[in-house]
């Protein structure tokens, strides 16, 4: 099996390294990819060094799979570049989420769509993914009619600029900015670029991606999006309104028993979902169970991952490795 981890050098790709190295996924050769500034840095991996190449470097090396982190400029460049060699393309940008002609998987949920054919393969948005692990279950029993989501995102989720913007400032260094706003004692409603309609590119990942992963239009989904100064991990307040009605022990039974889901919840403990406890784990949180007092069938909750991982480098190596077992690539 040789693979390419493209975009290497970055906030996601140092987690995708650490990730297949935990996991043993089974690598002959492995390649190191990042842009021409990186192209002859050393990097090690298991104990042994390696030096980053550049994109043209690695599809001549024809890989049987690219992980891409690397920014969608550069997948809607190089990926199709890849894909004609014969490669299979695991993005984690959001250039190929919404192609039509595309599969957007998180594996828990819908990786039995994939086929030999599919040669770029769309990893979701990370506060996506979160959400969608703990909605599954819930879909599947009592069928959602209307979803409203608000974030609390880390500055690990704009990548390597916006983690040094927040140690500058904690550090009362005068830096570079990510934002346009100090980060530090502060929470921006703004999260990626803003749109037409108001609304910033990343709520509209989070309104639209769902959609498309359960195959199913019959739901509509909201979202305010807003960073704040958490190093790493995800929260989500999540109210979500069911065509049926449910009960909130089978809730929490549903929501205990499905692989890659913790419960924490339990309000006499003080116990519920934050982003310490998730920062370098692989499952997703879910707590503060409650019936909305306000109207029927109607359930509120508070779901934390860490977006490195699930969000992003778990969930493509997942894909790269139900690809392996399926024999897909
Ligand atoms: N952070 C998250 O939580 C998260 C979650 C899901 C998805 N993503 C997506 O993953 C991607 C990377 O995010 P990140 O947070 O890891 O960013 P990052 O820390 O800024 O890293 C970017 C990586 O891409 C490489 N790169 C940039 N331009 C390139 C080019 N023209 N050719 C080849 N390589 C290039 C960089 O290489 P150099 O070091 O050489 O510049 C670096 O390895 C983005 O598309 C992002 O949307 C991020």
């Amino acid at each position: 099996m040789k693979i390419a981890v493209v975009g290497a050098t970055g906030m996601v790709g140092e987690v995708m390294l650490k990730v297949l190295e935990e996991r043993n996924f089974p690598i002959t050769e492995l390649l190191l990819v990042a842009s021409e500034r990186s192209v002859g840095k050393k990097m090690t991996f298991k104990n042994k060094e390696y030096t980053v190449i550049g994109l043209a470097d690695a599809v001549a090396a024809r890989p049987q799979i690219a992980i891409f982190s690397a920014g969608g400029d550069t997948s809607l460049e190089w990926a199709p570049k890849f894909a004609e060699v014969g490669t299979t393309v695991v993005d984690n940008s959001s250039a190929w989420r919404m192609d039509p002609t595309k599969k957007l998987v998180v594996p828990e949920i819908n990786a039995q769509e994939l086929t030999k054919d599919d040669k770029i393969i769309a990893n979701p948005n990370c506060s996506t993914i979160q959400m969608v692990m703990a909605l599954a279950p819930l879909h599947k029993a009592y069928q959602m009619k209307r979803v409203v989501v608000s974030t609390y995102q880390s500055v690990s989720g704009t990548g390597v600029k916006a983690v040094k913007q927040l140690e500058n400032e904690i550090a009362g260094i005068e830096g570079e900015m990510a934002y346009p706003y100090p980060i530090g004692k502060n929470a921006l409603p703004h999260c990626d670029v803003f749109m037409e309609n108001g609304y910033t590119k990343e709520e509209m990942k989070l309104a639209r991606e769902p959609q498309k992963i359960f195959n199913d239009s019959t739901f509509s989904v909201t979202a305010t999006a807003v960073r704040i100064p958490t190093a790493g991990g995800h929260s989500e307040s999540v109210n979500v309104e069911f065509e049926n009605d449910f009960d909130l022990s089978d809730v929490r039974n549903m929501l205990s028993e499905t692989p890659g889901v913790v419960l924490q919840d339990n309000t006499e403990t003080n116990t519920y979902p934050m982003p310490i406890y998730a920062h370098d784990k692989d499952e997703v949180f879910v707590g503060r169970l409650r019936r909305d007092e306000t109207q029927p069938n109607t359930l509120n909750m508070w779901i934390v991952a860490d977006n490195l991982r699930k969000g992003a480098a778990t969930n493509t190596i997942q894909i790269a490795e139900y690809l392996l077992e399926n024999d897909l690539v």
